[in-house]
């Protein structure tokens, strides 16, 4: 895995934005798409707040995503397996970088038909723990019209970046402004940010 560590590191010092097709191995890939979707078929799933903030009144006009947070004590075989996964990231992260990640945190996201995240930066105004934003895609079959590519923002470009299956997408929290656009199905993903606790 360690040339895989490398080559989206690589690509995010090159460019801000690291980008590699196949991160997640294919059956781990199919397995946490089975697990999205049972997830959604039991009601599991919540709408995504914006900031950490409890908002009582849910700002659809901002993002209308749905959620769901992994964790170890679900003790779900691929949750665990994605998680060894980022563990082995970090651990490569930082002693190739020195970035003294201390934790992550990961939900499932579900953009049904016709949501969308409007322009948004990752990090929370009081809190500024989350330290790289990491999202992984889940479509297996997206193709051209399905909608829902990732916006990215930097120096008056935009770069477009396709939801396609097993891809991870890994950049700094603070720094580029990004946004999700209106997809036209249902749209599966990861997404989750490498955290310096202070
Ligand atoms: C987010 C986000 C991007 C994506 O959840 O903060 O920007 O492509 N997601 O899902
Ligand atoms: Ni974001």
């Amino acid at each position: 895995m360690d040339s895989t560590f490398n080559l989206l590191i690589e690509d995010y010092i090159a460019h801000h934005i690291g980008i590699s097709a196949n991160f997640l191995p294919t059956n781990l890939a199919v397995s946490l798409k089975e697990n999205l979707i049972q997830l959604f078929n039991t009601e599991k799933l919540k709408a995504a707040k914006i900031g950490n903030i409890e908002l009582l009144h849910q700002d659809k006009l901002i993002r209308n995503d749905l959620i769901y947070w992994l964790d170890r004590t679900h003790e779900n075989k691929s949750e665990n397996d994605f998680l060894d996964l980022i563990d082995a990231f970090v651990l490569f992260l930082n002693s190739t970088c020195y970035t003294g990640i201390t934790s992550v945190e990961f939900h499932y996201t579900l953009y049904p038909t016709g949501s969308f995240y409007r322009k948004h930066k990752d990090q929370f105004q009081n809190n500024d723990s989350r330290q790289f934003s990491m999202i992984l895609y889940l479509n297996e079959d997206w193709k051209i019209g399905d909608g829902g590519e990732l916006c990215i923002y930097q120096n008056n470009m935009t770069q477009k970046i396709t939801p396609t299956n097993a891809k991870a997408v890994f950049f700094k929290s603070n720094d580029l402004a990004h946004e999700v656009l209106e997809t036209n199905v249902p749209r599966m993903s990861i997404t989750g940010w490498l955290k310096r606790d202070k």
